[in-house]
């Protein structure tokens, strides 16, 4: 059984799968045939109860994740619909692949998941480049790991655009790696990943930092992944003064698209809540920290395009 969050479900919305509640570890029970609407006050009374999970059989959990984004590609193409809205659909999108790719593994479906979940990303954003109306729907996310996820891949397509970027197939490819950037974290126990890096032994760091490569492994045995989404794994610890992992690459030999991606990893993680990131910063403040503490060490066009972007008054759209 696959638990999914009770806040990712709308009221009204047609839940492809038979639905289940778990009464004891292993006991569940039928509470919503496949093809049933959720009802409001069905819902409710859940979270009433505190009941935090739903879940679907695992043999189901692709089709609704497939459903889920069927829907978002819908909402995102409807004008009529407000961008922030657009946006919450996306997320909510974005974090249930994430979270198949997590439970099932990152299998050719999953990954076609993952690039529809990116092709909706760079519509969103083509539409409507609103840095802070993006990140508030992302802080919504349940799952930290999800979040910055769908953060990273969000932030790098507004930076890729925002430097001029104009081809679709780039900003599609970016807003995959930003998605997947982190996979090789599956590999990696949870025990070390609920620690900060400052409490992490010699060891557990060397196992941590090894997620970048395992990342470009993951990738390599699905061969439809670009070879640009996988570099863009395997480089987004670098940074443009050689002074990252795993390689020490300098700006000129890191692949572009993981040039864009290394700066939104940063971004996001100091400005969304995770083991590293107790207390969040602004979007201004998280500049700052890059440039006067951290000494700027990212690729500058980069850097310049995230500058401008939070510069933007919120609800106003990108040139
Ligand atoms: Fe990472
Ligand atoms: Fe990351």
């Amino acid at each position: 059984m696959v638990p999914i969050p009770l806040k990712e479900f709308v009221a009204g919305s047609v839940i492809p799968v038979d639905l289940y509640i778990r009464l004891s570890d292993d006991k569940y029970v039928l509470i919503a045939k496949e093809d049933s609407k959720t009802q409001m006050d069905q819902l409710q009374a859940y979270e009433n109860k505190r009941v935090e999970y739903l879940f679907v059989r695992r043999e189901d959990y692709n089709r609704y994740v497939g459903s889920n984004l069927v829907i978002a590609g819908v909402v995102v193409n409807r004008n009529e619909i407000a961008a922030e809205r657009k946006a919450d659909f996306l997320a909510r999108a974005g974090s249930s692949v994430m979270r198949e790719i997590d439970v099932l593994g990152l299998n050719t479906e999953s990954f076609e998941h993952a690039k529809l979940v990116s092709q909706a990303t760079a519509t969103l954003v083509e539409a409507k480049s609103d840095l802070y109306g993006v990140m508030s729907s992302l802080a919504k996310i349940s799952g930290e790991l999800l979040a910055h996820s769908v953060a990273v891949s969000t932030v790098s397509v507004m930076i890729g655009k925002t430097m001029g970027w104009t081809k679709r197939a780039t900003l599609e490819k970016v807003a995959l790696g930003g998605l997947l950037h982190d996979v090789g974290l599956k590999e990696v126990p949870v025990e070390i990943l609920r620690k900060s890096r400052a409490e992490m032994s010699f060891d557990e760091l060397t196992l941590y930092e090894s997620h970048a490569f395992r990342g470009l492994e993951i990738l390599r045995t699905i061969p439809s992944v670009p070879d640009d989404v996988a570099s863009i794994a395997y480089e987004h610890h670098e940074n443009a003064i050689g002074q990252g992992y795993p390689r020490k690459m300098r700006d000129l030999r890191m692949n572009p698209l993981a040039k864009v991606v290394a700066l939104a990893d940063q971004f996001v993680e100091l400005t969304i809540r995770s083991p590293n990131c107790l207390n969040p910063r602004t979007a201004p403040e998280a500049l700052r920290y890059i440039e006067i503490t951290m000494g700027q060490p990212f690729n500058k066009d980069a850097y310049s395009a995230l500058r401008l972007l939070i510069a933007k008054p919120s609800g106003q759209n990108a040139a």
